[in-house]
């Protein structure tokens, strides 16, 4: 049986074998493996993709949110206001910092965090909300932005899923006050290992992340505040580098699979993902719904056709978060999606043949 894979990392190594490997080998010559030459090349030329004035390399996306928290002086006693239906790791990051996570429902229609319900749970505790870019397509930033303004509170975005998307014609992670990206390898922009960024247009906010990735050191060996240790491998820029000339085209490639889903599935019966008028989104995933998702994608597996789900618990139901206090039925979009969602295989590499068997099987069941 030919399987189709959920993702498929190896390709893409395959198809970039030999850029890859030179940077590698130029790394390893270099002599420097810690925020070398690569690190800082690799924070120009994404914070220049992004349209922001600055980044900064972090160990990993959940380090990157953190940072950008810190940098906003959000600690414990604070709150900070995000989705429930995102991966773990966007509340992870909340927590870390000592703050309370008061995690709110999605717009069913878009599956990012819902306006309304943000503006709901505003208290004099909130120091900041986290729309969480989901699959690739950004929250619906005009009210968000327009909340923060008028509160006087951060946006931080959660970009991880969403390089090069687009809200309004500008780039996700420059739209608010400071963003975090990951480049865990399946992302849209992945290393070959963990990494992660803050961008932010804001010369104090990237300052203080600068000194707080590394020690609270303006100068090595004096901390000027506490901070601690996560830089961005020097491997990790280098590969980075190669693959961030190619993310443009990759991301086009995202958006052909998905039109030709949307076409292959117009008479299968499943809901589509949506496509706001406001974005243009990468398809970091693309996520169809269906009633008795668990039977379809068993079914699709014993076909050799792999899928995934993201997420099938939402972070208030999961028993590490019980200290949240919301119990099942408190966010019912959030619980609804997480138990029909499906997400089909979605890569640059994944071929036109590929993607019309995986809906002409989904069209047989569904
Ligand atoms: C929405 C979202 N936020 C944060 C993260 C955390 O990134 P990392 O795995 O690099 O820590 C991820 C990826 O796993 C993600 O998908």
């Amino acid at each position: 049986m030919n399987i189709i894979p959920a993702f498929d990392l190896h390709q893409q190594y395959e198809q970039l074998r030999p850029e890859v490997d030179a940077a590698i080998a130029r790394t390893l010559n270099s002599g420097a493996y810690i925020l070398g030459k690569e690190v800082s090349a690799f924070e120009t030329e994404f914070a220049q993709y992004c349209e922001t004035s600055f980044a900064v390399g972090a160990a990993s996306g959940t380090d990157a949110l953190s940072l950008a928290l810190m940098a906003c002086e959000i600690g414990a006693g604070d709150e900070v206001i995000a989705p429930s239906q995102t991966a773990v790791a966007t509340i992870a990051a909340i927590e870390r910092t000592g703050a309370f996570p008061r995690l709110v429902d999605i717009d069913p229609a878009r599956y990012t965090i819902d306006p309304e319900k943000i503006a709901q749970a505003i208290t004099p505790k909130t120091k900041a909300m986290i729309p969480v870019h989901l699959y690739g397509c950004p929250a619906e930033m005009q009210p968000i932005l327009n909340l923060a303004k008028e509160k006087e509170i951060f946006v931080i975005e959660d970009a991880a899923q969403a390089h090069g998307a687009l809200w309004n014609g500008r780039k996700a992670g420059s739209l608010g006050d400071i963003a975090a990206f990951s480049f865990y390898p399946t992302k849209n922009l992945g290393a070959f290992g963990d990494g992660g960024a803050v961008l932010t247009n804001n010369p104090k906010l990237a300052e203080r992340v600068r000194l707080l990735h590394q020690y609270g050191w303006k100068e090595r060996y004096v901390s000027s505040v506490k901070g601690m240790n996560s830089r961005l491998d020097e491997m990790q820029a280098a590969i980075l580098r190669v693959k961030l000339k190619h993310l443009d085209k990759w991301n086009q490639r995202r958006r052909q699979i998905a039109d030709l889903y949307r076409k292959c599935l117009s008479s299968a019966h499943v809901l589509l993902p949506p496509h706001p008028l406001d974005v243009e989104p990468v398809y970091h995933q693309f996520v169809i719904r269906h009633p008795n998702r668990d039977s379809l994608r068993a079914a699709l597996q014993a076909l050799g056709i792999h899928t995934l789900v993201h997420y099938p618990i939402p972070v208030h139901l999961q028993p590490g978060y019980a200290n949240l206090g919301l119990k099942r039925g408190s966010l019912p979009h959030s619980e609804q999606a997480a138990e029909e969602i499906l997400s089909l295989p979605i890569y640059p590499e994944l071929t036109d043949e590929q993607v019309q068997k995986v809906a002409s099987a989904i069209c047989s069941l569904a």
